[in-house]
């Protein structure tokens, strides 16, 4: 019956209040947690909804007909969102993420791009904006987004395989016209697009060689192609260890087929290790939060669809910023919450679950990945 939708819906109006320090907290770009790490990541999810289904997030049985997403009015409108990331822009972040659910179904997603290009660094730069998708809306939009100032794209593609992608997406969604998406992305300018692929052992991982090599066939340089380990975020995703397929496995199983270089990172807090094709056929990555938690530079900060900021994926709890912007907060009230919130912040759950450790706020529900972004 539905007894996982009801908790799901309580954990949603559930918040830490955010406290406005009584001292300010500048926003000068200089923000460090307690374990010394930086804020340089803001990843914004525009919509709870989306038009798949994957069983690793949103699996069918508990988001159904009955399932209630959350009505127009509790979602930060764009004029919020734009408030608030231009604060996050203070404290130091240079990338935007806009993520969901699927970004692409809140309407005149467009206009909020166009609002976010306008944003600077405090050292005058433009932003790295960009945004995650499943692509079925890509050939349609690609143009429009990039003319609005997005800067890239990162497409989900689980299988090439047309049957097992359709059973993976659980809403028989084609895979040609994700491929075809991806194109658009392409030709619209929006480089490098990175195709992100959640490997789950018995389910897709006999897709790891296929994908790779389409991916290199059709794509080439312009796209990078990354592997994830299937993680236990969320609460109803019925997450197994033995359906993780570790990333040095996917890693030997690719180079058996394209041998591998290790490259260096690129940045700082980065989830993916970079490797490329020996003989100059692109970059691929592995994303091993699993086997290989990235916690100690982790830079990431989520702002959930009604604007609850989330300091970890695997958060129980987030900080209520709406109820500051709508109660008349200033600016400044903001942004200190924001500093404040930061500047507490120990979060480093992949890590403590790895070393076995007891779990953070185990026990508690955590948020779905959906509602808080990717
Ligand atoms: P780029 O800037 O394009 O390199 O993107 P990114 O790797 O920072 O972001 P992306 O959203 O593409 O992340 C890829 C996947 O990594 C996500 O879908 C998650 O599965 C996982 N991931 C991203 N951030 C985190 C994180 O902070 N913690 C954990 N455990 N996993 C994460
Ligand atoms: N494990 C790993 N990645 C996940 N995503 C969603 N759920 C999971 C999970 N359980 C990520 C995928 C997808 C993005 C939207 O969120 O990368 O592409
Ligand atoms: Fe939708 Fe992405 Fe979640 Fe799949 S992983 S259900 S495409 S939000
Ligand atoms: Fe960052 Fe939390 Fe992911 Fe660790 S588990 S990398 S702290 S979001």
């Amino acid at each position: 019956m539905g007894e996982s939708v009801i908790p799901l819906a309580d954990l949603r109006t559930r918040a830490t209040p955010a406290r406005i320090p009584a001292q300010p907290i500048p926003a000068i770009g200089l923000l460090a947690d307690r374990l010394g790490r930086p804020l340089r990541d803001l990843r914004i999810s525009v919509t709870d909804r989306c038009n798949f289904r994957c069983s690793y997030c949103m699996p069918k049985e508990v988001f159904d007909r009955d399932y209630r997403f959350l009505p127009q009015p509790e979602l930060l409108s764009f004029e919020e969102i734009a408030r608030v990331a231009q604060l996050f822009v203070a404290h130091g972040v240079a990338k935007l993420r806009l993520t969901g659910g699927e970004p692409l179904l809140r309407k005149g997603l467009e206009a909020l791009i166009a609002q976010l290009a306008t944003l600077r660094t405090p050292a005058g730069e433009p932003l790295d904006i960009t945004l995650t998708t499943n692509g079925t809306l890509l050939a349609r939009k690609a143009a429009v987004l990039r003319e609005a100032g997005l800067k890239r794209v990162t497409v989900s593609l689980d299988a090439l395989d047309d049957a097992v992608f359709r059973r993976m997406n659980d809403v028989d969604f084609p895979v040609a016209d994700v491929l075809a998406g991806i194109d658009a992305a392409l030709a619209a300018g929006l480089a490098p697009v990175k195709v992100n692929m959640v490997v789950k052992r018995g389910t897709n991982d006999h897709e790891i060689v296929p994908l790779a090599r389409h991916v290199r066939e059709r794509f080439g340089l312009g796209v990078v192609l990354r592997f994830i380990e299937y993680m236990d975020v969320g609460a109803t995703n019925g997450w197994r260890l033995d359906e993780v397929l570790p990333s040095a496995e996917v890693r030997a199983r690719l180079h058996a087929a394209f041998p591998l270089e290790k490259l260096p990172p690129a940045a700082p807090g980065e989830t993916a290790e970079r490797w490329r094709y020996a003989d100059g056929g692109g970059e691929v990555g592995f994303i091993s939060s699993v086997t290989q938690a990235f916690c100690g530079d982790c830079n990431r900060a989520r702002l959930s669809t009604e604007g609850k900021l989330f300091l970890c994926l695997f958060a129980t709890q987030g900080h209520d910023l709406r109820a500051l912007l709508r109660g008349g907060a200033s600016d400044q009230d903001i942004a200190s919450a924001i500093g404040l919130a930061w500047q507490e912040r120990e979060d480093r759950y992949s890590e403590l679950r790895g070393s076995g450790a007891a779990e953070p706020g185990s026990g508690e529900r955590r948020i779905e990945m959906h509602y808080i972004g990717g």
